[in-house]
């Protein structure tokens, strides 16, 4: 396969995510409970922030990619593009069995299962096992776990490792476990960070241990 009918492939499966999400926010709109609906909803990042930490883990020349929160796979795709790119791999974590096992086909199709290694489960038991370091994570799991999660992956960083938190601005929910991660990870030694107004809001973090 010649490197335009790889791309065309991925935005293929970008368009059907995005007619997915057109879809939900029809039915939303219709009345849909947020609540009654969450384990069905893609909840993705969105194609500013997808195509944004793309251009971050390729710049980066990330080789060892982390996702916390698959959902259905949409931030899944953007990185493992990346990978695909950088020669790397990317492994991603979610406790629902249902959304990796779409993610997976919606990979397949894109031409990028070969750079994904699927782990389902609760991060904060799988991180323990995980071994680093990483070069690039993006943290879209619950937002109450974003700071043990942190934790877990600090340690396991490389150095210039770069980590994208979403949703730190939107949904207003979710705000105060946001600002909660912010001041966590500034108070972390190395760590550069920058709040952007990026799709959901996202704060980019640079690790930049004394000497590295
Ligand atoms: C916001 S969605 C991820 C969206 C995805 N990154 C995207 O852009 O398409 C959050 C996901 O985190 C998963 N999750 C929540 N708690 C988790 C945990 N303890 N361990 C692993 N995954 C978890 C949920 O099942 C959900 O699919």
């Amino acid at each position: 396969m010649d490197a335009r009918e790889a791309d065309a492939r991925i935005e293929r499966v970008l368009a059907e995510y995005d007619a997915r999400a057109a879809a939900e926010s029809r039915h939303f709109a219709a009345g849909w409970d947020l609540d009654d609906r969450r384990d069905q909803l893609l909840l993705r990042i969105g194609p500013q922030t997808g195509r944004l930490v793309n251009i971050l883990a390729k710049g980066a020349g990330a080789r060892s990619l982390l996702e916390l929160g698959t959902s259905f796979g949409y931030s899944t795709v953007w990185l493992a593009e990346a990978a695909r790119e950088t020669g790397g791999r990317v492994v991603t974590l979610d406790l629902a069995r249902h959304k990796q096992d779409y993610a997976r086909t919606m990979l397949d199709r894109a031409g990028l299962a070969d750079q994904v290694d699927w782990r389902t489960g609760d991060a904060l038991e799988i991180l323990k096992e995980l071994d680093g370091p990483f070069d690039f994570v993006l943290l879209d799991l619950w937002k109450d776990l974003y700071i043990p999660c942190f934790d877990l992956i600090a340690p396991k960083l490389a150095p210039r490792a770069i980590i994208v938190a979403d949703n730190m601005l939107r949904p207003e929910y979710s705000r105060a476990d946001a600002d909660a991660y912010r001041a966590h990870v500034r108070r972390h030694p190395g760590m550069e960070s920058v709040l952007l107004e990026v799709g959901s809001g996202i704060y980019v973090s640079r690790y930049a241990p004394a000497g590295a």
